[in-house]
């Protein structure tokens, strides 16, 4: 009896076919979407991703320790203290601290001897520099941008903690 199903099976294809065909004539655009059906059901893959990331409960944990300057070495400090000169003091002072609009600070003619110590060379930085909005960086700012100009000017070994708790030490030569 298989063979009279298929009959049955071929004349509903055929009159579905027929309908279908009929149904489309007035608007022959609509077809091409029909083989294109299967297609986006892939897209739902997505959905398996996002698993239970919300647990986060741990108010235990311990705050990251935080990364004082004092673990720093001059040589880091100094990395930081480029960026900082490159991007505020640069301008007068020159893109390698040779001298501009303002006096040397790296190099032969510098003469931060004036200043004694590391730490009144930084109130002085602090507290004027730049020349054109001074005191407006951050704190750890001008202790980098201070750190960066006694390596430049071999006044401290780059290898050094960096401390600025000790800058009163820190003599400043001719
Ligand atoms: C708008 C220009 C300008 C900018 C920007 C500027 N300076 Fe100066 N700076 C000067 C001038 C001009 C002088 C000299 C007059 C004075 O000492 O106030 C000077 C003096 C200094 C001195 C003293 C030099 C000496 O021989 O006595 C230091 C140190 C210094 N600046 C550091 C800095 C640092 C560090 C920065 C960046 C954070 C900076 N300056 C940004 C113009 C500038």
């Amino acid at each position: 009896m298989k063979h009279n199903n298929s009959w049955i099976s071929l004349i509903v294809l055929f009159l579905v076919m027929l309908l279908v065909m009929a149904g489309c004539r007035p608007e022959p655009s609509t077809t091409p979407s029909f083989p294109l059906t299967s297609t986006p059901a892939t897209t739902n893959n997505t959905s398996q991703v996002p698993p239970s990331n919300s647990p986060v409960p741990p108010s235990n944990s311990p705050p990251p320790p935080s990364t004082t300057t004092t673990v720093l070495t001059f040589e880091q400090a100094a990395v930081n203290g480029a960026a900082v000169f490159a991007a505020f003091c640069a301008g007068c002072h020159g893109a390698e601290g040779q001298g501009g609009i303002g006096p040397a600070l790296i190099g032969t003619d510098v003469e931060l001897d004036d200043y004694g110590t590391a730490d009144v060379l930084l109130g002085f930085i602090s507290s004027e520099m730049p020349q054109n909005a001074p005191g407006s960086l951050q704190t750890q700012q001008y202790l980098e941008v201070t750190a960066y100009l006694l390596v430049k000017n071999n006044i401290v070994w780059p290898g050094n903690p960096f401390d600025p708790a000790k800058f009163n030490g820190i003599r400043l030569p001719d």
